[in-house]
């Protein structure tokens, strides 16, 4: 789509409906209150994979850890995983470290303005580079994310295939942002209509203030399209996590480098199904200690991506004297500070009745 194609007049009608109602409507969330770029970069970074409801407390606690990119850039990994267990998706955490370090060798610590640099770092794809170009330095760039396709593909009713949904919603989005200045608050708008009215099934239209523009809405299409891609169905697995306890500590196991999770902390955790030379092996099927099973502390559900998880949790006792090079003992009190997966919070309200607090004091 071209700008002759894309009517002049329903483009700053767009804008300026759409704009009146963002200065209004918007959601007070922390990191609309700073121009810092690095604290928009973990904002965007962290709000990618994960509601930005649940974004807001961890992060402040990561802003108070690492409140420039030298800090992030001086800490240890373990230490910026810990600040991350619980958020998933830990390859973000690894590359906002990296890119930090590079920063800080590169730009001297200054987290870069230029798109070509910006665009260099670990992690940061178009979605990231637009949001970070365009809401601290309000430069010009446009971006996409899943409310992005969502609103865009009702307004101009386009009934795309999902694989090719998000190449056109570049395009629309190249044509709509403002130039030379309020693509910041632009893309802000997109997606919190996106995330606040637009919404996925039931989109409340009458709160909407682009509705009159709407293309899907005339023609009765705002709850089809866009349409959404086939779901792979998620393998069913079954795990035992083991609560080993003795002298106030528990027992601990690393996750392998390279994996998924790769370097966090678990209890130590077996699969018990699927057993089968094809299964996917998320957990391993035996530990590399014996641990005898003892009472069962509960049952919790778990999802890791196409994974619908039972995790069973069992006390255990172990008779070896020696650990494996990856395993500790950890002091109950001490738990907060260490990287735990997700997995291994959800062990601990089992197992103890408490909330595993990700904070250091
Ligand atoms: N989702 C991710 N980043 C966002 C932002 N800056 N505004 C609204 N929704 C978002």
């Amino acid at each position: 789509m071209s700008r002759t194609e894309l009517a002049a007049t329903k483009r700053s009608d767009l804008q300026r409906s759409l704009l009146a109602w963002y200065a209004g409507a918007k959601r007070d969330l922390p990191w609309r209150r700073t121009r810092d770029p690095y604290a928009i970069w973990i904002s965007e970074a962290m709000a990618q994979q994960t509601r930005v409801e649940v974004v807001v407390d961890y992060w402040a606690r990561f802003l108070e850890r690492f409140p420039t990119v030298s800090a992030l850039a001086a800490a240890r990994e373990d230490e910026v995983l810990a600040l991350w267990s619980g958020l998933g998706y830990y390859r973000r955490a690894r590359d906002l470290h990296a890119a930090a370090r590079l920063i800080v060798e590169r730009f001297a610590g200054q987290f870069p303005s230029a798109p070509e640099h910006v665009r260099e770092l670990p992690g940061v794809g178009p979605y990231t580079a637009g949001a970070v170009l365009s809401i601290a330095f309000d430069a010009p760039e446009a971006l996409v994310d899943g409310n992005v396709v969502r609103v865009l593909s009702r307004w101009f009713a386009k009934d795309a295939a999902p694989s090719a949904a998000q190449a056109w919603a570049w395009e629309v989005a190249r044509e709509l942002v403002p130039a030379p200045r309020g693509a910041g608050e632009w893309n802000q708008a997109l997606m919190e209509l996106g995330a606040t009215v637009c919404s996925p099934r039931v989109p409340d239209c009458a709160a909407c203030p682009v509705a009159h523009a709407c293309a899907a809405r005339e023609l009765g299409l705002q709850a089809v399209l866009p349409r959404p891609k086939p779901r792979k169905a998620p393998v069913e697995v079954e795990l035992v996590a083991f609560v080993v306890e003795r002298n106030s500590k528990v027992l601990l196991e690393q996750r392998p480098a390279g994996g998924r999770m790769a370097g966090l902390w678990q209890f130590p955790t077996v699969q018990k199904s699927p057993r089968g030379a094809r299964a996917a092996k998320l957990f391993p099927l035996e530990l590399e200690c014996e641990i005898r099973g003892g009472d069962e502390l509960g049952v919790t559900a778990h999802g890791i991506t196409h994974h619908r998880i039972r995790l069973v949790v069992q006390r255990g006792t172990m008779r070896a004297r020696s650990l494996p090079a990856h395993w500790r003992w950890v002091e109950l009190d001490a738990l907060h500070t260490w990287a735990l997966t997700g997995m291994a919070a959800k062990v601990l309200a089992q197992a103890f009745g408490r909330k595993h607090r990700r904070t250091r004091e």
